[in-house]
């Protein structure tokens, strides 16, 4: 159970026990255990049940390391180089529907995506690993090193590890190495119609009054 966490309804704790630390111990992972990862997110809904997630990896001290490595910027590597293996999370922008030769635009892909990556970062919560994601790499060369066609959105990569001490981190962000918050739950859902960022619904005040009653009251 979090303690730096409370949410205001109750959850299983799995929620809000999923963080995304930056101090990982450089240990490997066992391919058993990457593959049960992978297992989760290969669960999750898409449009058409098209799956255009597709993930690939690069364990540490593999050669499949370096180039997902060398992708990532300078912020980014200085604290993920300690990961257990780095991934790069794409989605097919397209699918073929059954019974069709052509391929057609899928506009979800991404939404898709998304949900295979909260599936894997959840699994991983589960096993006691940290599933960090991070937009802060070079795209075009991650494209070229992995040979991605341009079919293929690039999402994400994803650094997965085991938790270290936060002193291996360079001391700027040993002060980052806590759990972020949440906005309330009224500034993220609302019943009925658009009413965040102070917005209110032009309803009527008094339904009942006719309009001449409402000039007279
Ligand atoms: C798409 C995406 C891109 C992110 N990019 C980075 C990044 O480049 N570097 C980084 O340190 N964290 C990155 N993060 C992590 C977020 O900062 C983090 O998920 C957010 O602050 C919420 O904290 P939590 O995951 O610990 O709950 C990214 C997260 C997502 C989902």
């Amino acid at each position: 159970m979090s303690l730096q966490r409370k949410s205001e309804y109750p959850v299983d704790p799995m929620f809000t026990c999923r963080w995304s630390p930056r101090a990982f111990n450089a240990e490997s992972i066992e391919p058993a255990t990457l593959m049960t990862l992978f297992e989760a997110a290969r669960w999750a809904p898409s449009s058409f049940n098209a799956q255009p997630w597709r993930f690939i990896y690069g364990r540490r001290d593999t050669p499949a390391w370096q180039p997902l490595h060398d992708a990532l910027n300078d912020y980014n590597r200085s604290w993920a180089h300690r990961a257990s293996v780095l991934v790069a999370v794409l989605s097919s922008t397209t699918w073929t529907p059954p019974g069709k030769l052509q391929a057609q635009p899928l506009g979800s892909h991404s939404f898709d995506t998304g949900a295979a990556w909260a599936s894997l970062a959840f699994q991983a919560t589960l096993l006691g690993w940290h599933a960090h994601a991070m937009g802060g790499f070079d795209r075009e060369r991650l494209r070229q090193a992995l040979d991605i066609p341009e079919d293929h959105a690039i999402e994400a990569m994803v650094a997965i590890g085991w938790r270290s001490d936060q002193d291996v981190l360079p001391e700027a962000l040993q002060a980052r190495e806590v759990m972020t918050q949440r906005l309330p739950l009224d500034q993220l859902v609302a019943e009925g119609s658009f009413t965040f960022n102070g917005r209110h619904r032009n309803v009527d005040p008094a339904p009942s009054l006719t309009g001449a009653e409402r000039v007279a009251s």
